[in-house]
């Protein structure tokens, strides 16, 4: 998640780039850079760090001119440093260009274009598109109409595969902007004597309401009066515009009433640019994963290690690592294993989860098992420059983009394909697991998780019939055990339910004593080699009166007879079932929340409001307290 701004008018660049960057900030960033034409010569400013730094880096000075762009940049490719940060400039300094995704094939493309004598400056994926721009800007043909920037953006990008939205400037055309979108956000903003373009619309906003979404394959050439949309193949297309209602708040939440369904609707996002990073060429990469350089045969035990939701992902990471490597697999809480006597040596690896890098009793564990000096310590983490990045040997990021609303959701996901991606690749690399169909699945999920999010007004309705109750318990057998804990998590703390989970066996060695009439029982029953045993254990609920809500596989047809509500999901292995039904409990948990009047991720004033079971209708127009109470996003003590 970076932020991309450019603005083309009559105005000075520098502080529309700035204003529009800090609009971005939210979306967090470890450097950032602007790059503005005057007088055909190309000025760059950039620095690591908070955009404040960039500020107080150009503090003072004169920045003419009246076209620019802007970057903040979440490094992927090639370390936080100066150098990396964007834009990056061709050998000649003729063009800059600003960049937001990955480039897959760049290792060839620089190979390439180092034999042909292309010098670089940084170490990132980035810096290929301004070098191969520069070889077919140099090298076209003249053009009878169209504008040779455009057309050698056109071919440059022909030979990159990834994703990417870009914005490109030339010295000699200092009347253009060249856009252009592949997987990745980019929106153009239509003024009068002036256009824009950013990766999201509140930087837009302060200019114009009047918005164009590039579609992936598009180009764009702006200039001041004009936008030319193109597709990758040269042709004309339309622009299709539309007007932003929202105000700036609102803005910054996409649109959507609060933080968390917002960060619920970018999963697909956020595991297409995962699966982008972590898969290469249909292989698993052992880089980004932190694997690499590691003697994957070597390793006699793992320990992972996590505090909350993070733990359940542990959890689950441990189902799948001795399923795949057969490798002994222990889940420490933080807050407990930071007293033990760790059993740890030289084959043992330690892998800490956490989304932001700042967890007390986490980062504490972690200096406890160092002591122990294990293999190597990684840390699976979304926050870039936390206190836990530091901390340990090797970094394997969520890239989920930053999480505001206080339960997690799109950190989550990150975390248990990113561990399911771990544990595939070394049971690969340990001759233990050789069935590709789970990296085809693993590689389904964006698609996958759009379709859970189509049932989202079928959850929401489910919901309703939800929000009386005090207690709730979540079952699972398996992998989906971990997931009844997670799902169970983010009802507790959105909807204050008490809501338990138990692996579904374990409820007639106690928990059944609590169950009365209509007690709410949460059941991941998708298909696959526990389902007959969930089918019995519901049916002892069901004989309890119990009220069977089940998350289960579409073409389902015995599911019903045993359930009071179903919620079908996409068909898919049951390992990777985790994700789609941890998607549907969230949505499930949000919209309880919601129907119950509580507050989400934000303070609204009160009002109770509850829909008649079954009947949706607007959201309460209020609430009685401001977050999740008694809950901080990151709880940076012990
Ligand atoms: C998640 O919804 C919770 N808010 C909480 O359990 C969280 O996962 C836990 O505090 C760990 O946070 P971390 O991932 O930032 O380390
Ligand atoms: N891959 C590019 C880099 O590492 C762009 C990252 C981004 O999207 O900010 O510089």
């Amino acid at each position: 998640m970076c932020g991309i701004v450019g603005y083309i008018g009559e105005k000075q660049a520098v502080p529309i780039l700035m204003k529009g960057l800090a609009k971005l900030e939210y979306r967090g960033y470890d450097s950032a850079g602007i790059a503005v034409i005057s007088d055909r010569e190309i000025a760059i400013h950039k620095t690591t760090g908070k955009l404040e730094n960039l500020a107080r880096k150009i503090k003072g000075m004169t920045i003419p001119g009246t076209i620019g762009i802007g970057h903040t940049r979440w490094a992927t490719h090639g370390g936080v440093t100066d150098l990396n940060a964007h834009p990056h400039a061709s050998c000649k300094r003729d063009l800059v260009v600003i960049h937001n995704g990955i480039i897959e094939n760049y290792q060839e493309l620089k190979e390439d274009l180092l034999a042909k004598g292309h010098v670089f400056q940084s170490e990132t994926d980035t810096e290929v598109i301004a070098h191969l721009i520069e070889q077919e800007f140099d090298t076209l043909p003249t053009l009878s109409t169209g504008n040779p920037l455009t057309e050698a953006v056109r071919r440059a990008l022909s030979q990159v595969e990834g994703g990417y939205a870009i914005v490109v400037l030339h010295r000699n055309r200092p009347d253009t902007i060249v856009a252009a979108r592949m997987h990745n956000p980019l929106i153009i903003g239509l003024g009068k004597g002036e256009n824009l373009v950013a990766s999201d619309i509140p930087a837009l906003l302060d200019y114009t309401k009047v918005v164009c979404d590039l579609e992936n394959g598009q180009m764009a050439e702006i200039s001041k009066n004009s936008v030319r949309i193109s597709n990758l193949q040269g042709k004309e297309q339309p622009l299709v515009t539309r007007t932003i209602t929202w105000d700036v708040a609102q803005a910054e939440k996409g649109g959507y009433p609060h933080f968390l369904i917002k960060e619920i609707h970018e999963t697909p996002a956020v595991l297409r640019d995962v699966l982008r990073n972590k898969i290469r060429r249909g292989s698993i990469n052992p880089q980004p994963l932190g694997l690499e350089g590691l003697d994957l045969r070597k390793i006699n035990k793992i320990t992972l290690l996590g505090c909350g939701s993070a733990a359940y992902a542990c959890l689950y990471g441990k189902y799948l690592l001795e399923k795949w490597t057969r490798i002994t697999t222990e889940v420490q809480v933080g807050s407990e294993f930071r007293y033990h006597q760790p059993i740890i040596d030289g084959s043992t690896l330690v892998i800490a989860l956490s989304q932001s890098g700042e967890t007390a009793d986490t980062l504490a564990s972690i200096e406890l098992a160092k002591k122990a000096k294990p293999m190597r310590t990684i840390g699976v983490i979304n926050a870039i420059g936390s206190s836990m990045t530091r901390q340990v040997d090797q970094v394997c990021l969520l890239q989920a983009g930053p999480e505001i609303s206080v339960a997690s959701t799109k950190a989550f996901s990150s975390m248990i394909v990113s561990l399911a991606l771990m544990a595939l690749h070394i049971g690969k690399v340990r001759g233990v697991q050789t069935d590709d169909s789970f990296l085809s699945e693993i590689n389904r999920l964006p698609e996958l998780t759009s379709k859970v999010l189509e049932q989202e007004h079928e959850i929401a309705r489910i919901a309703t019939y939800y929000i009386h109750h005090q207690d709730a318990y979540y079952i699972g057998r398996d992998v989906n055990y971990p997931s009844a804990l997670e799902g169970s998590q983010k009802l507790k703390e959105l909807s204050y339910i008490h809501a338990e989970a138990y692996p579904a066996g374990e409820l007639k060695h106690g928990p059944n004593a609590v169950i009365y009439d209509h007690f709410p029982i949460i059941c991941l029953v998708p298909e696959g080699h526990v389902y007959k045993k969930m089918i019995s254990n519901i049916q002892e609920m069901k004989a309890r009166k119990a009220s069977i809500l089940s998350f289960a596989t579409e073409g389902d047809t015995r599911i019903a007879a045993h359930s009071d509500h179903v919620v079908f999901l996409p068909r898919t292995s049951e390992e990777i079932s985790v994700m789609v039904n941890t998607l549907a409990m969230q949505l499930f948990a949000y919209y309880v929340t919601l129907y119950k009047g509580y507050s989400i991720d934000q303070p609204r004033s009160l009002q109770k409001y509850f829909p008649k079971p079954g009947e949706i209708t607007a959201p309460p127009k209020s609430i009685d307290i401001d977050k999740p109470r008694n809950l901080a996003k990151s709880v940076t003590v012990e």
